[in-house]
């Protein structure tokens, strides 16, 4: 008999829906690989109730252990939820990094709650959809590596249009074809004003062992952003920076130089994130369309530093990477108990 592994998930957007189709089409073989029956016990969105935490206390009631929640929504406030989630006893793999990447109180609140349940807090795809970074920065600590420097493109969204910026495209279009892929954040201001970011800075600072507050991060936006409006008259009006974004690209290809939103995190110097020029022919020059670049420099990987790059973004890699952490649930449930972390 294999064992049953219920997933309740919040958010059935671009990637809880594909995460939904990936389970479902491997379910049949992780029961054979892995003797664990993964049941989607729920799949809310927001017609199911506006309150996550009356959902989740649901969703408590009604699955058995051993469960796992799944955050698939870009909310605002679920670092509570999240909290309640580990001590009711969930895994927790999200996909979205506003809990991560609020108050280092609320940060630590939800890390105490998992060491103190025992359970996974899974974010791998917070921060580069489903390229390893996180689990690489894990793995340089966790054999005693010390971290100087993580620098890189860590926005696949803002990668695509420094490239479609590079052969000449409209800002303004760049951005519809970015929002059209699924690559942008629901709200495409959240990339625009350098937010989103900012959040992976924070993200990773902290698993890097940081202590920082949003506040630390030093950031200029891609484009003057106004919170104050709507959002569909803010995309209406994109058209408004297509000509001095045009200029500035073509002022720094006279000079070999590209633009490129370049981030750059350091233990002591806090974190930064902003529009730089870099050579055309260095490898964040060379970087395509969503591609995210992450570059180690540590005290093993000194000379040649340690670099992850790939596709950053996109609803279908994104959902593969939370199915791989997802798989990290199902690997320790599959050894028996609850699936609780080894210590
Ligand atoms: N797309 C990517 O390439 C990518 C990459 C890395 C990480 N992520 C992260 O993945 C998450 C999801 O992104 P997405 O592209 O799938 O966004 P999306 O298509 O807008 O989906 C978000 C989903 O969450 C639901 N939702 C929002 N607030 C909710 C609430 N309070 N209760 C229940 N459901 C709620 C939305 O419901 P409604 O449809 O009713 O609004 C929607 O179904 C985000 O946090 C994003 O940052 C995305």
């Amino acid at each position: 008999m294999p064992r049953t592994l219920s997933i309740v998930q919040i958010g059935r957007g671009q990637v809880g829906s594909r995460l939904v189709a990936q389970v479902d089409a491997a379910r049949a073989a992780v029961i054979e690989e892995w003797g664990v029956d993964l049941r989607q016990a729920m799949v809310a969105g927001r017609d199911d109730g506006p309150d996550p935490g009356a959902i989740l206390e649901r969703a408590a009631r009604t699955t058995p252990p051993p469960r796992l929640f799944v955050d698939a929504t870009a909310a605002e406030g679920m670092a509570p939820v999240h909290r309640q989630a580990l001590l009711a006893g969930f895994h927790v793999v999200t996909c979205n990094k506003k809990p991560l990447a609020g108050p280092l109180a609320d940060y630590d609140a939800i890390q105490s709650a998992a060491r103190t349940a025992g359970r996974f807090y899974l974010f791998e795809v917070t921060v580069g959809a489903g390229l390893p970074v996180i689990a690489t920065l894990r793995d340089l600590r966790d054999t005693g590596d010390r971290v100087a420097t993580i620098e890189g493109c860590f926005s696949g969204t803002l990668n695509f249009l420094c490239t479609a910026l590079d052969a000449d495209q409209p800002f303004s279009e760049a951005l519809r074809a970015a929002r059209d892929r699924g690559f942008t954040e629901p709200d495409p201001r959240d990339d625009l004003d350098g937010q989103d970011v900012a959040r992976k800075a924070i993200i990773l600072a902290r698993a890097a062992g940081l202590p920082v507050e949003a506040a630390d991060v030093r950031r200029e936006p891609f484009v003057p952003v106004d919170r104050g409006e709507e959002r569909e008259g803010f995309l209406r009006r994109a058209g408004d920076h297509d000509f001095a974004l045009r200029e500035r690209v073509r002022a720094a290809a006279s000079r070999g130089l590209r633009l490129r939103y370049v981030a750059r995190v350091a233990p002591g110097e806090g974190c930064r994130a902003g529009l730089t020029e870099v050579p055309d022919d260095s490898p964040l020059g060379r970087l395509a369309g969503p591609e995210n670049v992450f570059v180690f420099t540590t005290g093993r990987y000194h000379h040649h530093p340690l670099v992850v790059s790939g596709p950053g973004a996109g609803p279908e890699v994104t959902a593969a990477g939370a199915f791989a952490d997802l798989m990290t649930v199902v690997r320790a449930v599959a050894r028996g108990g609850n699936g609780a972390p080894e210590a």
